[in-house]
């Protein structure tokens, strides 16, 4: 319904203007400044015609401003059309000029009036439209993703965009952050929905076997091999095939699997004849492939194959607003399965989920939502059900003094060097200088996992 707000302190003028608007639209009407701000909360008018002359200044024009300037900011999306006396251009001006949106000079005219105000509602609608239009498609509707941040709903829209193409597209990010979910988004969004999405990871299968796991294998071409056997790309014919862990491909299957990337043919082990197959290719890793390739452990040209376009998913602390929404979502749904339904986090719980860094991501908080559901007493999850490790500030404006400088950046240092080798301790201590004992001694101070999030999961 078209709410009209008419603030005029002349009872002859309210009651001529209250009939210029026909039925379809509500007027109510205000005589002063007060009477104006409480049928403005209360009705939430689209539109306002706003007499500058009211009282106790019924010659000037301070109240009428001061009430401009109360509607402006309580509720901005309101149209005001200012009224004035005659040839009171000046105040007009101001006044269109601290946002309103149209003015009106008096003597009153029904027909100009009425003009004036339906063309405010039609600026009103139709900025409301935008607005809602605008937040349909900043909103995310991929099944299964949970993100407000403007970083991760804008993965989202790249996901939408990419999915119905058949462009190799790299997923780079952290562990935990979301890379597979991701894969299988592009999947389901993609023509080849309903053929299958084969997933293989690179980094848990021994190198000996995973070329016959990809490419699969001829009877006889191996002791053992007493049949012929499909690899997982044959496999994954007319759908999408998943190179998870790609980073960590060994050398001589990074050339054959560049070899099936340009020729879309599949050498099985054993056999002379090659298979054309038709597959979407992903991939994804959470190492540094660039730095992977300055150290010659990963091919250059098979980089530039794999990423026609990358999604490069940012850590779970470096998306504004998203630790808390996951978090809501994943005590909804852990809780429905593990029985504990309409379990909510206290204050001090979302206050130490929105501040805690999740060295491992999504993953990390999946296992500790988890155990706080078995923890809590009652229907509230607290802080101390969460048991997120004390992290010391990194940020030296708010520090207390050295020490705690000094071992923000230790501990920062050390999950770097612990992602960037996969966990593995003696590479981290050799990559940050120290032994493997004094790393471990580190680990123990700072409280760091030092396994991956995912092992156990
Ligand atoms: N945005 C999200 N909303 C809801 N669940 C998420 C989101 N991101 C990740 N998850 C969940 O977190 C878990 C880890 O995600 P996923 O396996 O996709 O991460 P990954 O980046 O592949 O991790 P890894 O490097 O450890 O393999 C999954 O259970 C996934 O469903
Ligand atoms: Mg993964």
């Amino acid at each position: 319904m078209k709410q009209l707000l008419i603030v005029e302190d002349d009872p002859g003028l309210q009651s001529q203007m209250r009939w210029c608007f026909s039925d379809d639209v509500e007027v109510s009407i205000a005589a002063d400044r007060e009477t104006a701000l409480a049928l403005l909360r209360r009705l939430e008018p689209q539109v306002v015609t706003l007499d500058l002359g009211l009282p106790p200044d019924p010659g000037g024009a301070t109240q009428g401003f001061a009430l401009l300037e109360d509607i402006l900011r309580l509720a901005p999306q309101t149209k005001v059309v200012v009224v004035t006396g005659r040839e009171d251009k000046e105040n007009a001006v101001k006044a269109i000029g601290m946002g309103a949106c149209d003015f009106y000079q008096k003597p009153l005219d029904g027909d100009i009036l009425t003009f004036v105000v339906n063309r405010a509602f039609r600026l009103a609608e139709l900025e409301k439209e935008n607005r809602e239009l605008a937040s349909q498609s900043t909103g995310n509707n991929i099944k299964g993703i949970v993100a407000a941040s403007p970083e991760m709903l804008a993965i989202c829209r790249t996901v939408e965009k990419v999915a119905p193409t058949d462009v190799t597209t790299l997923i780079t990010g952290e562990t935990g952050t979301g890379k597979e979910l991701l894969a299988q988004a592009l999947h389901d969004r993609s023509h080849r929905a309903d053929k299958p999405f084969a997933a293989i990871n690179c980094a848990a299968i021994p190198e000996n076997l995973l070329e016959s796991e990809l490419f699969g294998f001829e009877k006889g071409s191996f002791t053992g091999a007493t049949q012929s056997k499909k690899g997982k790309i044959e496999s994954a014919n007319g759908g999408t095939l998943f190179l998870d862990e790609i980073g960590d491909m060994p050398m001589a299957l990074q050339a054959k699997l560049l070899r099936f990337l340009q020729e879309r043919m599949v050498d099985r082990v054993g056999s002379v004849k090659p298979i054309p197959v038709d597959v979407r290719v992903v991939c994804a890793t959470h190492r540094n492939v660039q730095e992977l390739i300055s150290q010659g452990s990963f091919r250059e040209d098979l980089y530039y194959r794999i990423s026609e376009i990358t999604l490069d998913v940012p850590a779970l602390r470096d998306r504004d607003g998203d630790a808390i929404v996951i978090a809501q979502s994943l005590l909804k749904s852990l809780g429905k399965q593990m029985e504990r339904p309409n379990l909510s986090f206290s204050e001090d719980a979302a206050q130490a989920i929105s501040s805690y860094s999740w060295p491992g991501n999504v993953r990390e908080m999946i296992n500790k939502v988890k155990r706080a559901i078995i923890m809590a007493d009652g229907k509230r999850i607290t802080a101390d059900d969460l048991v997120l490790p004390v992290e010391e500030s990194c940020d030296t404006d708010y520090q207390l003094n050295l020490r705690q400088v000094r071992e923000g950046a230790e501990r920062k240092a050390i999950v770097q060097a612990l992602t960037t080798c996969n966990y593995n301790m003696a590479q981290a201590s050799r990559l940050l200088g120290i032994t493997r004992p004094t790393l471990y001694n580190l680990t123990d101070k700072y409280r760091i996992e030092t396994s991956t999030a995912s092992s156990g999961a």
